[in-house]
């Protein structure tokens, strides 16, 4: 049963930090439960990458990254949002990090990777005008996190500062839509379901497990497989699923299940057994099960 809820409650928490400069801050909490982070961050790096900067703030230090292409992979894995582009990637912590099948993340750890608190927030000038606009994410620590940078009516095409008195204010339509949605509650989260939720499975082709370097036939039998039985499962490759040197491994991130050394065949009989019938493969499962 679909339990996603499209209305967020709002918190009703704003601050206002002020600024050396004699401006301000203004921040606007939201909930950052991962049916709430989920559709947020998917719709802004899937729908509006071409509109929204990513990057960090923090006194000494600026970095501010654009996307030039869509990015080629937006994939939750174990409580880890990861982004991928041409030329960087980013990982924001979002849902509780559990750990690989070896090493459970000690809870504290868990606790302070995630994401604690998060925030529309517009920055003020000492004269009382907002001048930029943005997502601030916090995490367990209280410490910040990374920006989103949403569109800035007084900048122009190329990064130049448009005149004063002609700022384009259609670009603050992102900020105002998503304010409505996540913050105040106006709106419902357009999506049905929580798109970073959808499931996939993967194999993994790193070279840190020597055996996966024959990847390609487990995935080209996934394909196949999940094709055949017309499931709603992403196939997907990727680095490091940790579980190294059992290579070819698959995870299934429905149930989390590890497959090791796993064979075009067995790769089939996965998608059939497991993903359409929910039996399990045993002689293959991570950890090895132990017969009583
Ligand atoms: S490198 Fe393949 S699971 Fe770690």
């Amino acid at each position: 049963m679909n339990s996603f809820n499209r209305q967020v409650t709002p918190l009703h928490r704003s601050t206002e930090e002020p600024l050396p400069n004699g401006g301000r801050v203004e921040c606007e909490e939201f909930p950052v439960q991962i049916d709430v982070l989920g559709p947020l961050l998917y719709s802004l790096f899937h729908d509006h990458w071409q509109e929204v900067g990513l990057g960090h703030v923090v006194d000494g230090s600026v970095l501010e990254l654009e996307f030039t292409q869509a990015p080629k992979i937006i994939r939750l894995y174990d409580g880890y949002l990861t982004v991928v582009t041409e030329g960087w990637h980013m990982h924001l912590c979002v849902e509780e990090n559990q750990g690989g099948p070896d090493a459970a993340t000690p809870e504290e750890l868990r606790r302070k990777r995630l994401v604690s608190r998060a925030a529309l927030y517009r920055r003020f000038n000492p004269r009382g005008q907002a001048r930029s606009w943005g997502i601030q994410f916090w995490n367990g620590a209280d410490e910040r996190m990374m920006n989103v940078f949403l569109p800035n009516p007084f900048v122009g095409e190329n990064e130049d500062l448009l005149p004063e008195n002609k700022p384009n204010r259609a670009k603050l339509k992102l900020y105002e839509q998503l304010r409505e949605i996540y913050v105040l509650g106006n709106e419902l989260i357009p999506d049905e379901t929580n798109p970073l939720k959808r499931p996939f499975i993967s194999v993994c082709r790193s070279s840190r497990c020597n055996p996966s370097l024959n990847w390609q036939p487990i995935y080209e039998a996934l394909q196949r497989a999940v094709a055949e039985a017309e499931l709603e499962v992403d196939v997907i490759h990727s680095g490091c699923l940790e579980v190294c040197k059992l290579g070819p491994v698959v995870f299934y991130s429905g149930d989390k299940t590890w497959y090791t050394r796993v064979t075009p065949e067995l790769a089939e009989e996965i998608v059939q057994e497991h993903l359409c019938e929910g039996h399990k493969i045993k002689s293959n499962l991570y950890p090895v099960v132990k017969e009583s």
